[in-house]
């Protein structure tokens, strides 16, 4: 067996169950069903394979992890199996109780999702009323208990205004960190660049705003920033490079390198049921094939930030050049930025475009678990 350094971390999607309808979703169109969802003990085992294979951090997700009824007893497995765990959640089927028992199994830290700042815009986005006043009671329980918060603030053109607004509450709900993660377009959220697409102008100002508050908020606020990478000139170095920091397992236990590996149509990925996470992560040819700089053509062959982004997103490359192995388009020095550009601006002056909300077929939707 070859060996390639460990990952890092590892992102658990444990269901693409979401009472939300968020349009810039990144999942899949095509979700996971509930009857394909590993269940307790598979997962478990999947936590203690990684642990042995040298994971750190296990990143428990979704859709919306606390659809899982388990959810207790998987975080109390990642922790007996030695991971640091995290919960990404909009906070929608969480109680007190049900994080006081999160809190009794050893769970490190909690994301919570911020649609947007008040209960109209977030109610909008997240196409669920209710569920900013139900956030906003979460957060409080979250504060009380303790939990370390990360907020993950996401922002697209309709509602990237409420920056300020959001690095406030931040503060004020104790956070350590906020995610200001303006919105990526994978999966569902492809539908929506008309809708969600930032003028060029939104998306200078948020990173004046963003180097403004990194500077005042120093020592107390830490502010993780994905910048509107249409408008970029140098891609984002997508996973930390490909198969080498990070692997994600979904549902029904396919493992990829990077959440939208599965819009790449020629890798074929492999089961946790049916190899070990350590031979997958070895040897799988998903994860082999744009692993390092080898597969690179120019102009990143030849460039002197090459193993700085790895070319920047796959499969950004694959919807947009319709080439996986391609300069990712966001970056200057891609035959294809230019007409990315355009793209963008185009997106972006749609102003009465729609909004089109993930609707989950009725197996997939979650009510939330309230226990
Ligand atoms: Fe990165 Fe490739 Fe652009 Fe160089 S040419 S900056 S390696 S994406
Ligand atoms: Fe797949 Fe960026 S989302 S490499």
């Amino acid at each position: 067996m070859s060996t390639v350094a460990p990952p890092i971390a590892m992102l658990a999607e444990l269901t693409h169950r979401c009472p939300l309808s968020c349009p810039y979703c990144s999942n899949p169109v095509e979700l996971a069903r509930q009857n394909s969802e590993l269940d307790t003990a598979t997962w478990s085992d999947v936590f203690r394979q990684a642990a042995d294979l040298g994971v750190l951090q296990l990143h428990l997700s979704g859709g919306e992890p606390a659809s899982r009824r388990d959810l207790v007893d998987l975080v109390r497995a990642a922790r007996e199996a030695g991971l640091y765990t995290n919960l990404i959640t909009s906070g929608i089927g969480l109680t007190e109780k049900r994080l006081r028992e999160l809190d009794a199994v050893g769970l490190d830290h909690v994301q919570l999702s911020l649609q947007g700042t008040d209960a109209t815009m977030a109610d909008e986005i997240g196409g669920y009323r209710g569920g900013f006043a139900r956030k906003m009671q979460v957060a409080e329980w979250i504060k009380e208990i303790g939990f370390p918060l990360t907020l993950n603030a996401v922002l697209h053109r309709r509602n990237l205004h409420q920056l300020p607004r959001a690095l406030e509450m931040a503060e004020e709900m104790g956070a350590r960190r906020i995610e200001v993660a303006t919105v990526q377009f994978h999966g569902w959220a492809l539908k929506n660049r008309d809708a969600l697409m930032p003028t060029r102008e939104q998306a200078k100002k948020a990173t004046q705003i963003v180097a403004e508050a990194r500077a005042r908020l120093k020592g107390r606020l830490v502010i993780d920033y994905v910048p509107a990478d249409y408008h970029e000139d140098f891609p984002k170095r997508c996973m930390g490079g490909w198969g080498t920091t990070g692997l994600n397992v979904v549902p029904d236990g396919t493992v990829l390198p990077c959440h939208a590996a599965q819009t790449i149509p020629h890798l074929r990925f492999d089961r946790v049921q049916d190899r070990s996470l350590a031979e997958i992560w070895q040897t799988n040819m998903a994860f082999d094939a744009y692993r390092g700089t080898e597969w690179m053509a120019d102009p990143c062959r030849s460039c002197d930030r090459k193993t700085v982004d790895f070319g920047g997103c796959r499969c950004q490359a694959m919807a947009i050049v319709g080439d996986a192995g391609a300069t990712d388009p966001v970056c200057v020095k891609s035959p294809h930025h230019g007409a990315l550009q355009t793209q963008a601006d185009q997106h972006a002056a749609q102003a009465d475009a729609h909004l089109t909300y993930r609707k989950m077929p009725a197996k997939i939707a979650a009510e939330p678990v309230e226990m």
